[in-house]
């Protein structure tokens, strides 16, 4: 099988990481990819949000499969340009991709479907974002409509800031909309389903570290870590999310002619009042898909063709390892608010060699045969092990034979996890 994975990031790495393993891939093509996924893939410049030129490569290279790994691509319908040109694909439609570029819609789609998610509001003006926060109270969720990049949604008990997040995104662009929504408590995580439209397939549950800092402290960031299996989650939690929010959402979604292929993220709170939606993403999530192919046993190619063309239910069950994977992103100086680009890496071969330990490389480029930083996060470093002890001690020892100036990473990672 011959495959195009569409993206940059350390997402797309362990994607093409995991189809190079698989027997069944004589082909590996990325575009634009970045220098870890030139290792093990053909690169192409090509520009990920052109839909015509992304349908083009693929015609030209003659492969079986398009993955379109980030959201923006999805949400400007490159999906759609490839299925177009008769070339199966994984991923939503630009309609379909509306469950992470809009929230509003998600929210629409959610309600429609019974789906347990916080209350929202949405908003238009600053008033009625006022009347919202008021009607809430402490603490205050406000989220950007469309897409932002991880920087959308801040969650604060300062009502001013609330409001000021409120204004930035209504002036951003005529007919702006905010949600604001309640406040959920309680510990998330994240589920991957895959959907080719009908039926559904879970991944293994991961759990990502949002905020930049030890102790959950600071601003939101795309991810600062993860890891799986969760020790901790209910037993019944993945079936419970497939009959109350999965197959509910993708019957939701055909009903009203937009049918879901592709993965749909589950961004889930374990609240005091059971389980809630935090977020839909119409995409695999970064970092999490790092520690969950990790332990995925099942030779991918196969799954994610089945998603593409319809073929889900005839699939045998997944076989995932019982071993732990952990994941440490390290991140450029001043990421989130400000990263540093061009910074040296050095040592990721050093950590590469470290019996379980890989590095996919996110924000990375090769300047005259040196690798530097070309974006906030940089690096993904993944450890297995028995258990998440195990896992936690490869990956940061991966970490420490890394150098890039004025880096930073998270030292917590699983760490209360694996302390049961
Ligand atoms: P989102 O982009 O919707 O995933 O939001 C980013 C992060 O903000 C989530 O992963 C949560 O940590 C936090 N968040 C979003 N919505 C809520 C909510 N209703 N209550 C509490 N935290 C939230
Ligand atoms: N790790 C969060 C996301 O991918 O959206």
């Amino acid at each position: 099988m011959k495959i195009l994975v569409v993206g940059t990031g350390a997402r797309e790495h362990a994607l093409v990481r995991s189809l190079s393993l698989d027997p069944a891939v004589t082909e590996l093509h990325a575009a634009p990819g970045n220098p870890g996924i030139g290792a093990l893939a053909t690169l192409h410049q090509v520009n990920p949000l052109d839909g015509p030129a992304v349908a083009d490569l693929a015609r030209t290279l003659g492969v079986d499969l398009v993955v379109v790994g980030p959201e923006a691509p999805l949400v400007a319908g490159v999906a759609d340009h490839v299925a177009e040109a008769g070339i199966a694909v994984f991923g939503p439609s630009g309609q379909a991709a509306r469950l992470e570029g809009s929230k509003a819609f998600a929210k629409e789609v959610m309600a429609a479907a019974g789906v347990p998610t916080a209350a929202p509001r949405v908003a238009t003006t600053l008033d009625e974002v006022a009347a919202a926060l008021d009607e809430f109270g402490p603490t205050y969720v406000v989220k950007d409509d469309g897409l932002a990049a991880g920087k959308g949604v801040v969650v604060t008990d300062d009502r001013a800031a609330a409001l000021e997040h409120a204004h930035s995104c209504l002036e951003k662009v005529t007919g702006g909309r905010v949600v604001v929504e309640e406040f959920l408590d309680g510990p998330e995580v994240s589920l991957f389903v895959l959907s080719d439209g009908v039926d559904v397939l879970p991944l293994v549950p991961a759990q990502d570290f949002k905020r930049v800092r030890d102790g959950d402290e600071g601003p939101n960031t795309g991810g600062m870590g993860a890891y799986s299996p969760l020790p901790w989650a209910p037993d019944g939690l993945v079936d419970e999310v497939l009959d109350r929010v999965a197959r509910p959402t993708i019957a939701e979604m055909a009903r009203r002619g937009t049918p879901f292929v592709g993965v749909l993220y589950v961004g889930l709170a374990l609240t005091s009042k059971g389980v809630k939606v935090v977020e839909f993403n119409a995409r695999f999530g970064d970092p999490e898909t790092q520690v969950v192919l990790a332990r995925l046993q099942t030779p991918l190619a196969g799954v994610l063709l089945a998603a593409a063309t319809g073929g889900l239910g005839a699939l045998p069950p997944l076989e995932w390892s019982d071993d732990a994977a952990v994941t440490v992103v390290v991140a450029s100086h001043g990421y989130p608010e400000a990263p540093r680009s061009g910074d040296p890496i050095t040592g990721v071969a050093e950590a590469d060699e470290l019996a379980d330990v890989h590095v996919l490389h996110a924000g990375t480029s090769s300047v005259d045969g040196v690798l530097t930083s070309a974006g906030g996060r940089v690096l993904s470093v993944v450890g297995t092990g028995a258990d998440l002890a195990a896992a936690r001690a490869a990956a940061y020892a991966g970490v420490e034979r890394i150098t890039l100036p004025g880096s930073h990473h998270r030292s917590d990672i699983a760490l209360a996890a694996a302390q049961g």
